[in-house]
């Protein structure tokens, strides 16, 4: 693997995120990194592919460049070929960077590779827990959704497009997303990590609602 290829790819990713929305700045990827490698240390992989993976994996993220799916593999692809990236880990990494997405989980094939796996778990704590909570919270807000609205029931099963195109609350988002990822971790690790995070979200609900309607 070509020399300081890491060091090139962090310096890569952190000028490209430059100004980006609090929930998939800079941060959010150093999160998901570091979550990767603790998962990757706890498995059989291939380790350079999860980093790279985790590094570019919202290097271009549709949301916000007009639902364009295909420019974070085009920018990915160029910029590893330009660091003289074998053929071989430049195909896994697209691959990971292809389908890491919650919302394209209907459209993976069944069986993952392992490194897919990983930083997709890796991925999704960054989504859920304190952190899973303020980002939520932030998106919404650059969004400006509504916070919450009592007469607003969350739209559980909807279609890719539905979703993208959701203008719903922030704590509907708890139900159509954040409190479904515990159960689709992938790894014994990501499993475990995600136990705490999953509870602390219930009970922020729990405190949510005796708040709201101020018992
Ligand atoms: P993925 O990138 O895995 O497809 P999403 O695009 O659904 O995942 O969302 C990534 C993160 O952005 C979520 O975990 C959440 O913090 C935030 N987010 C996405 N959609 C919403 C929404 N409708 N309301 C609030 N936060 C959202
Ligand atoms: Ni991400």
């Amino acid at each position: 693997m070509p020399q300081n290829l890491i060091e090139n790819t962090i310096a890569f990713v952190k000028e490209k995120l430059e100004g980006a929305e609090a929930g998939h700045d800079w941060f959010h990827i150093e999160r998901v990194w570091k979550l990767s490698k603790k998962i990757a240390a706890t498995e059989t992989c291939n380790v350079a592919v999860v980093e790279l993976s985790a590094l570019l994996h919202d290097i271009a993220d549709p949301k916000f460049h007009e639902g364009d799916e295909t420019l974070a593999l085009k920018i990915s692809n160029e910029f590893l070929q330009n660091q003289n990236v074998p053929k071989e880990i430049i195909v896994q990494v697209l691959f990971v960077i292809k389908n890491i997405s919650f919302k394209n989980r209907g459209e993976v094939p069944k069986v993952l590779p392992i490194e897919l796996q990983i930083v997709q778990d890796a991925d999704r704590l960054d989504a859920i827990g304190a952190i899973g909570i303020a980002r939520t919270f932030n998106f919404g807000g650059f969004k400006n959704n509504l916070m919450y609205h009592p007469d607003l029931p969350p739209k559980l099963n909807q279609t890719k497009e539905e979703y993208k195109k959701s203008t719903g609350t922030t704590i509907n988002h708890f139900y159509e997303k954040l409190l479904l990822l515990k159960d689709l971790m992938n790894t014994k690790t990501g499993k475990n990590l995600a136990e705490n995070r999953h509870q602390l979200m219930l009970d922020f609900l729990a405190q949510f609602y005796k708040e709201w309607n101020v018992e």
